[in-house]
């Protein structure tokens, strides 16, 4: 009978650790609707212990997602163990996902802890955890490089106090396909209780083997995998869920397994993600890369006109990428913007859709064709929030290649109206500086792009900045028609995220 696979998605909470990626709120509730619709067993919605903005949006995730379980992260630590379950308790399925490290760097540098504390520790903290929440995972953090006699202990001791899921997780990115699967195959063997619980895996990517070593630990018999849409997370990232799943659904012959997996939406739950992060993954990139379905050589072109399968081995139809889209123009209205913001699967509320068709209108006004994309922009769009610190009233750049480039901005910063002047060599530096001269904070520019959206002269522009504040970096996303104002929205962006953060006057 074909084993089932369960996906644990974890981009709302290892994902969103990785520098760039962070959400806020609202972002995370869309990404999470998104997550429910590919078919994601778990959802792990955040560490409602690692900041107040983190516990907020488990919250409200577990309050609307009902098809996938929500988990959320927490030390084997009581507080940690009481917050995570406040936050996740209205779930229709809430799980807590407790961790503590096992291996000997770990335990003597970072927790100075000896073998038995740790274990007594792991099961007191999974018998709490055990009396809030009806499911509870246990992780040995950085397993693959901790004793496997000490792990089976541990794995029996915290099973009998009451987990129900063990997670395995590659924390560094350390081992190889073999090796992983001979681990596991020991662990289990030195185990009384392994085999009567599900066993998970959390391959990290330091060493590009994530998806491999996940594949190997299924073949050791995992059948929870945990990871992230684009591969995103910690350094090097996650294993990436897209790679895993069209691996078994194209080797059927190889894996007999069965998944909940919706593969259509594989390409629209990518691209939100890129949207909201503007973290962009790799043209070449397995599956959701922009030339993962192109075939340029001729010959190869040649081969697909003739029959696809000489140089295809999955459609991309397959992954949710269709060719006959309905573009729409100026004369588009509201009616057709609804159907195709449904048909992309969107559901957005009344007032959520009187503002995107608002924004719709003033773009189909600047742009011949509105694409899919652009649409895409607009409904993740960060834009200006009433209580922002800093909004954009006006700029003015003068420029040109025979003259130093001037530029003025004009801020509404909480109700008093400021203008910054600054002079430099491009109009975006200009344009930045003049913003620093309102700012009473300083912030160093840590990364700067801007991306088209679409092709053609009159595609949006889609501006990321970061910047960088008391040890701490801060992204901001903007887009325009005019790549100065977006560069100019995605800094506010950033700053606002910054003044949000710390809530205090800057
Ligand atoms: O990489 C890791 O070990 C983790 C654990 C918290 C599961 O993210
Ligand atoms: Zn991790």
């Amino acid at each position: 009978m074909a084993k089932i696979i369960k996906f644990f998605d974890t981009t709302l909470r290892d994902g969103e650790q990785s520098p760039g990626c962070s959400m806020n709120q609202k972002e995370k509730l869309l990404l999470a609707r998104q997550l429910e619709k590919l078919g994601v067993d778990v959802i792990e919605a955040g560490f409602a212990a690692s900041s107040p903005g983190d516990f907020q949006s488990v919250n409200a995730i577990a309050k609307e997602i009902k098809n996938s379980t929500v988990a959320v992260l927490a030390r084997a630590v009581k507080d940690d163990i009481t917050k995570a379950w406040e936050a996740v308790k209205e779930a229709k399925r809430p799980r807590i996902h407790t961790f503590i490290a096992t291996s000997d760097v770990h335990m003597e540098y970072k927790l100075r802890m000896t073998h038995e504390e740790v274990i007594n520790k792991a099961v007191e903290m999974v018998k709490y955890a055990v009396s809030l929440c009806p499911e509870v995972e246990f992780s040995a953090e950085d397993a693959t490089r901790s004793d496997t006699d000490f792990l089976a202990e541990l794995f029996d001791k915290v099973i009998q106090a009451g987990a129900k899921i063990i997670n395995i997780p590659d924390t560094v990115g350390y081992t190889t396909p073999d090796e992983f699967y001979d681990f596991i195959m020991e662990i289990r063997k030195k185990s009384k209780y392994l085999d009567s619980v599900e066993i998970s895996v959390h391959c990290h990517n330091d060493l590009g083997l994530a998806v491999a070593n996940s594949l190997a630990a299924i073949r050791a018999g995992a059948s929870q995998i945990e990871c992230t849409v684009n591969g995103i997370g910690e350094r090097a990232g996650n294993a990436a869920i897209e790679e895993i799943v069209m691996i078994m659904n194209t080797r059927k012959d190889i894996y007999d397994v069965k998944m909940n997996i919706v593969t259509q939406e594989i390409m629209n739950t990518s691209r939100l993600l890129t949207n909201i992060t503007g973290v962009h993954v790799q043209p070449n990139k397995a599956i959701v890369g922009a030339n993962a379905f192109a075939h340029e050589a001729g010959i190869h072109q040649h081969g697909v006109l003739k029959n696809r399968e000489t140089y295809e081995i999955m459609t991309p139809e397959s992954v949710g990428l269709t060719k006959n889209k309905m573009v729409l123009g100026k004369h588009s209205g509201r009616h057709a913007f609804k159907e195709k913001i449904e048909s992309m699967g969107y559901e957005i509320s009344k007032d959520e859709l009187d503002k995107a068709f608002m924004e719709f209108k003033s773009l189909a006004d600047k742009k011949k064709q509105v694409f899919d994309e652009d649409i895409e922009v607009i409904l993740t769009n960060r834009g200006t929030k009433a209580d922002d610190k800093y909004k954009l009233v006006r700029y003015v750049i003068n420029s040109g290649n025979t003259i130093t480039t001037i530029a003025s901005v004009v801020l509404d910063k909480e109700g008093q109206i400021i203008e910054g002047i600054s002079s430099a060599g491009g109009p975006v530096d200009a344009a930045f500086s003049a913003i620093d001269k309102c700012l009473d904070i300083e912030v160093g520019l840590e990364d700067y792009s801007i991306q088209s959206v679409t092709e053609g002269t009159d595609a949006l522009g889609f501006a990321v900045v970061k910047l960088r504040y008391n040890n701490h970096s801060y992204s901001g996303r903007g887009t325009s028609i005019n790549i100065v104002e977006a560069s100019i929205k995605a800094y506010l962006n950033a700053l606002n995220s910054i003044y949000n953060t710390f809530n205090r006057g800057m």
